[in-house]
C-alpha cells in the first residue's frame, strides 16, 4: 500500500485527535502541522512527534508530496485555508463549520467540484455505529411514517461568566456560536439519519451573560484561582448561549430541539428522540453504545452495539466486539477511512460515504434562516 501523506492545520484540541485518528489508519503518515506561529507549532511537534512544522500554513502547502489537509483551526480561517490547499491541489478535509457565511461556502462547493479533489467536512458524529444502524432501521421502514423529531445538545464549559474562548467572538466564530458550533452536528444528524430535510425554522436565543470576563493572560494562569479585576477586561456578549429552534420537515413531520452551552453538568450531551409510527428510537452521545427503541404494544428494547445485532452496513463501523467500547475517537477515525478510500480511489465517485462540502453548505444555510428568524421573531423557510 503506496503511503498517502497528510498535513495538519490548526494543533488544538481536534486538530490533535486528527492527528491520532489518523495515526490509527495504516497507510497514512502526518508528515507536517502548521500552527499560529513557527515556536508554537515546533512545540506542538515535539509533542505529537511530528518533525516538519510551520508557523504559516501556506509553506505546508508547498511540500508536493502531501496528498491532503485537514483545516482543524478556528471558523474564520477554514475558508480562505480551504481555497488555498484546493489551489494548491489537495485534497480537503475541513473542520466544521465548513465556512463562517453561505457565500463563503457556497464558493468552496463550486471550487470543490471543479476541482476533482477528494473534500469532506468533519461531521463525524454520524459515524456512531448504533446511529447507522437507526438510518438503515428508518431507511427499511422499521420506525414508520416519521411523526416529531425532539432533542437537544447541550454543553456547560461556559457556565460561568469567566468562561472565555475565540468562539465568544463573532470575529472568529461567525454571527451564530452555539447553534454554529453544536446546533450545526444535531441538524446535521437528524436530516442524514431520517432523510427529511428541513423545511421552516422558529428560533429563539438567549445570551445568559451578556458580559463576560476575558482572561489578560493565558487561562492556564489562572486555574484554581479567582480572577481579579486587573486580570480581565469585560467583553459585551452578543452571540447565544442558549437556542431553541421549532422546526417543520418538508414531508410534514415536526421537530424542536436546544442548543446550550451553559447547562451545569452536560459535558457534551447530544441527545434526540424520533417518533415514527410504528415505532420510537432515542439516543444519547454520552451513552453511544446503547439504543433505546420505544413500543406502544410490547416492551421496549435496549440494544447494545454489537456487531452481531446490527444491520449489515453499520458492522463496517464497529472495529472492536461487543462491550468492548468505542466512543467519540472512533468516530473520526471511521469518517477518515472512508474519505482515505476516495482519496485512494482517484477521485469522490457518485455517493461519498462521508459528509460532502454540500452537506457543510447546508448547515450553513439551516444556520443563517435560525438567525434570521431569532432576529424576526417569525417562521421563515429554509433557503428563502
Ligand atoms: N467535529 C467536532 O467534533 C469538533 C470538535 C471540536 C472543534 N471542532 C471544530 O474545529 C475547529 C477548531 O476547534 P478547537 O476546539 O480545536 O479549537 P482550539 O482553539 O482548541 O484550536 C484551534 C487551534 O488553531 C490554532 N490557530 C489559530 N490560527 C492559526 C493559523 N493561522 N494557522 C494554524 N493554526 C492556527 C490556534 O492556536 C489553536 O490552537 C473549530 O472550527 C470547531 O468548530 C469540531
Amino acid at each position: 500500500m503506496n503511503e498517502l501523506k497528510v498535513g495538519v492545520i490548526g494543533i488544538g484540541f481536534i486538530g490533535a485527535a486528527h492527528v491520532e485518528a489518523l495515526r490509527r489508519i495504516p497507510g497514512i503518515e502526518v508528515t507536517a502541522i502548521a500552527h499560529s506561529s513557527d515556536q508554537k507549532a515546533k512545540a506542538k511537534g515535539q509533542e505529537l512527534g511530528v518533525d516538519r512544522t510551520f508557523g504559516d500554513y501556506r509553506r505546508l502547502l508547498e511540500i508536493k508530496e502531501i496528498h491532503a489537509v485537514h483545516v482543524c483551526t478556528p471558523n474564520h480561517l477554514h475558508y480562505p485555508q480551504t481555497r488555498d490547499a484546493l489551489a494548491a491541489g489537495k485534497h480537503v478535509l475541513c473542520e466544521k463549520p465548513l465556512a463562517v457565511t453561505v457565500k463563503e461556502a457556497r464558493d468552496l462547493v463550486k471550487r470543490a467540484d471543479a476541482s476533482g479533489l477528494v473534500t469532506a467536512v468533519h461531521f463525524n458524529i454520524r459515524f456512531y455505529p448504533l446511529l447507522s444502524h437507526i438510518r438503515a432501521m428508518i431507511a427499511g421502514g422499521e420506525l414508520g411514517e416519521i411523526y416529531a423529531v425532539h432533542g437537544s445538545y447541550l454543553q456547560d464549559w461556559l457556565f460561568y461568566d469567566t468562561d472565555y474562548n475565540w468562539r465568544l467572538e463573532p470575529e472568529y466564530s461567525g454571527e451564530s456560536r452555539a447553534i454554529a458550533d453544536i446546533g450545526s452536528h444535531w441538524m446535521d444528524l437528524i436530516e442524514f439519519l431520517t432523510g427529511e430535510r428541513i423545511a421552516e425554522v422558529c428560533a429563539d436565543f438567549a445570551t445568559v451573560h451578556k458580559i463576560r470576563k476575558k482572561p489578560l493572560k493565558p487561562v492556564e494562569t489562572f486555574a484554581g484561582k479567582l480572577l481579579k479585576p486587573e486580570d480581565y477586561k469585560e467583553i459585551p456578549i452578543g452571540t447565544e448561549d442558549f437556542a431553541t429552534v421549532m422546526l417543520r420537515f418538508k414531508k410534514g413531520a415536526r421537530g424542536v430541539f436546544s442548543v446550550s452551552q451553559i447547562s451545569a453538568g452536560r459535558k457534551n450531551r447530544l441527545y434526540f428522540e424520533i417518533d415514527g409510527s410504528k415505532r420510537s428510537v432515542a439516543w444519547d452521545s454520552e451513552l453511544p453504545s446503547q439504543l433505546w427503541i420505544g413500543r406502544r404494544d410490547g416492551p421496549n428494547e435496549l440494544l447494545l452495539r454489537d456487531p452481531s445485532l446490527v444491520h449489515a452496513e453499520s458492522r463496517e463501523l464497529i472495529d472492536f466486539p461487543g462491550g468492548h467500547n468505542e466512543g467519540f475517537p472512533d468516530t473520526s477515525k471511521q469518517l477518515f477511512k472512508r474519505f482515505y478510500a476516495a482519496v485512494r480511489a482517484g477521485g469522490p465517485g457518485e455517493k461519498p460515504g462521508y459528509p460532502s462540502f454540500g452537506d457543510g453548505l447546508r448547515e450553513l444555510e439551516l444556520c443563517e434562516t435560525i438567525l434570521q428568524s431569532n432576529k424576526r421573531r417569525t417562521w421563515l423557510p429554509v433557503g428563502a
